[in-house]
């Protein structure tokens, strides 16, 4: 069986000179790779108590609903603005690429609700950073915030200091 991280494709210069993208599209595209991103995820999760995963749109959809479904917790999204329906907060941030504003539902986060942050690739930390003031925002807590992929040069981690991170695949 292939480790994770040779399922990864990377592009240079995609989305702009100079970035390298980490396509985890190929992961999924193959049943082993989809088993064993989902299970290592989970892995890093044992003895953890939380009642919530949150995935931001869209890729951390992919990976954070398995999790919440496998483990029998709740789901909830955080989505780009303006696809939400009912009462929302909403928060804008710089990514490694571009800038982006997301939102959640009010109602989907209470006070003492325990929250796993999932998702596919951590970056510059400013969309988990983001999604933690939203969480807190609305009384939720943090207790870890986990991704298959983490760009460490990006240095994510300092933007997140006093929060439980942690990755399955690590770039320089
Ligand atoms: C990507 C990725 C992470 C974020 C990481 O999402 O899936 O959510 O960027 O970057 P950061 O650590 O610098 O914040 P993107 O906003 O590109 O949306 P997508 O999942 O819809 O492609
Ligand atoms: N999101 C932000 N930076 C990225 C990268 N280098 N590869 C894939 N997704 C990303």
């Amino acid at each position: 069986m292939k480790k994770l991280e040779e399922y990864v494709v990377s592009i240079p210069d995609y989305p702009e000179k100079g970035i390298i993208f980490r396509d985890v599209t190929s992961i999924l595209e193959d049943p082993e790779g989809l088993q064993l991103s989902i299970r290592e995820l989970q892995d890093k999760l044992e003895g953890m108590d939380f009642n919530i995963v949150i995935g931001p749109e869209s890729r951390g959809f992919i990976f954070g609903m398995p999790i919440a479904y496998n483990l029998q917790k709740a789901f909830v999204p955080i989505r780009k603005k303006g696809k939400l329906p009912c009462e929302t907060a909403s928060i804008k941030y710089d990514l490694e690429y571009g800038s982006a504003e997301i939102e959640i539902h009010k109602r989907s986060i209470k006070p003492g609700d325990k929250v796993v942050i999932v998702d596919d690739l951590m970056a510059t930390g400013g969309t988990a950073e983001a999604m933690i003031k939203l969480i807190e925002g609305l009384g939720g807590e943090v207790v870890e915030v986990l991704c298959l992929i983490e760009l460490m040069g990006l240095k994510g981690r300092e933007k997140l200091k006093g929060y439980k991170v942690d990755s399955v695949i690590q770039y320089p």
